[in-house]
């Protein structure tokens, strides 16, 4: 028998059922939609529509039915469609028709908007620490390396070399970006939408901001219409999500080409790696690779629920049920690879002397030579022509820049002196980079002074949100 069955005269067919049922997936709500229920209750019996002992009877047996859920005991049942006309039914098998009461004046419509906050403050919480827990291990590489030359890149092909401690950095504040971006979408997500019923408010005299603060909510969602069928909260997570994913993909695709023979930077090490089936010497960043490719789900499930939105008059449409799996899968997505990053950039072993030597054997510090000769007071038009025809001579004579001796080079510009050559050293070019964000030694030092105050930053706000919410 179904909670609403009222008004109809024959069963649901069986196919309807298992189409329209969502209990497979939000079952995952179960905790939250109790913990909503319980603040429900509470607030029912201090504006006297449920009697004190009502209210306990229904306390009582909601701590049950959770229980029973999360040992397993509790039957969810297709037939009772979605987490919470399970939870209501499994109530009234343990109380009796007493938890008939518990729905007063609430709406599923209200009631899984808030399940849906609930879960998504949770994640928020989650996802933000383990991006932190990323920035952490990438910055310990940086420290590490606070002395390793990387070739720096335009269009894959050398530009100018960098510290690798400065490259490291690059992606720790892109994902300081990311957390910020969580944190701002916080104060859209903690809005209680309960009180809105199905999509008009209640008759009941409720008080929406008693249940908005035993939730720790900062404040109601102010219209009914719009709290039950606003997504944009989860629009926006599931936007967020996606820019984390593509910062975890660039790196990815670049500790990728860092560990083959071809760039010989890095190595992964062995616990975060796999092997062939057919090829026993391979080696391979398959975890890397993973996390890239699963960006295209995390994508995936952002457009899906823009999709769905789109057409949707208000308030409350089935369709809605579609906010869930997306979210779900995008959360736990991307938990798992940011679980795995951390610790595989911790271990991974950087190839200083490689690193080194590629920057060595290359025209990298071209640009340090025409500054030289600006230095020196020429054009820097003219100093670029100048060192143009010197990289030419270079590669028809299968040397670089540091390999010239003082007359070779002298002859195509009577200003260059002795002193040249220490200014072409890759030490020279990356220390002469001394500009605010620059890749000067004293610079990234500067970036890993910010970097870690941002950091606590993200702590505090972390420990405010769990006191807030607990
Ligand atoms: N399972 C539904 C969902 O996830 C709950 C809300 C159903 N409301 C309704 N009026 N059918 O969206």
């Amino acid at each position: 028998m179904k909670l609403w069955g009222g008004r109809f005269t024959k069963p649901t067919n069986q196919l309807v059922d298992e189409y329209t049922a969502s209990i497979h997936f939000d079952k995952k709500l179960a905790t939250y939609d109790i913990k909503g229920s319980l603040a429900h209750v509470a607030m029912l019996e201090k504006c006297a529509i449920l009697s004190e002992g009502d209210a306990k009877e229904i306390t009582a047996g909601l701590k049950i039915v959770l229980e029973k859920i999360n040992n397993g005991e509790a039957v969810l049942s297709e037939e009772q469609e979605d987490i919470h006309m399970n939870v209501e039914k499994l109530l009234i098998d343990e109380i009796g028709p007493v938890g008939g009461k518990l729905h007063t004046g609430r709406s599923r419509n209200d009631q899984v908007a808030l399940d849906m906050r609930l879960y998504l403050r949770d994640a928020l919480m989650d996802i933000s620490q383990l991006v932190a827990n990323l920035q952490g291990a990438l910055l310990e590489q940086a420290k590490k390396n606070i002395d390793t030359v990387l070739p720096g890149y335009t269009h894959l092909q050398r530009a100018q070399p960098v510290l690798f401690s400065h490259h490291m950095l690059a992606y720790v504040f892109m994902l300081q970006r990311d957390v910020e971006r969580l944190g701002d979408s916080w104060k859209r997500v903690n809005k209680s939408p309960l009180g809105a019923g199905a999509l008009a408010g209640t008759t009941f005299g409720i008080d929406r901001e008693f249940v908005a603060d035993q939730l720790g909510f900062d404040g109601i969602c102010e219209n009914s219409l719009d709290a039950v069928s606003d997504r944009d909260f989860v629009v926006e997570f599931l936007g967020n999500a996606a820019l984390i994913s593509t910062h975890l993909s660039r790196l990815c695709e670049e500790l990728v080409q860092w560990s083959s023979a071809e760039f010989n930077f890095i190595e992964l090490d062995d616990a975060f790696c796999t092997g062939s089936s057919m090829m026993p010497q391979k080696k391979n960043p398959d975890v890397a690779e993973l996390v890239r490719g699963k960006t295209g789900r995390i994508y995936g499930n952002l457009i899906g629920m823009l999709t769905t939105l789109k057409g949707l008059p208000l308030a409350y449409n089935k369709d809605m049920q579609e906010d869930k799996e997306g979210m779900f899968d995008t959360v736990e997505t991307l938990k798992g690879a940011l679980a795995l990053f951390a610790p595989m950039m911790e271990t991974m072993h950087v190839k200083k002397e490689n690193m080194y030597e590629a920057v060595r054997n290359d025209f990298s510090n071209a640009t340090d030579l025409a500054d030289y000769l600006v230095g020196k007071g020429m054009a820097f038009r003219e100093s670029h022509a100048v060192v143009g025809e010197i990289v030419l001579h270079c590669i028809q004579h299968n040397k670089y820049l540091l390999d010239m001796k003082l007359e070779e080079i002298i002859g195509f510009s009577s200003i260059i002196e002795e002193d040249v050559f220490d200014f072409l050293t890759p030490e020279a070019v990356v220390n002469a980079r001394n500009v605010a964000g620059g890749t000067a030694k004293n610079r990234v030092e500067e970036q890993i002074s910010k970097a870690e105050k941002n950091l606590k930053e993200t702590e505090n706000r972390l420990a405010e949100w769990a006191e807030q919410i607990n």
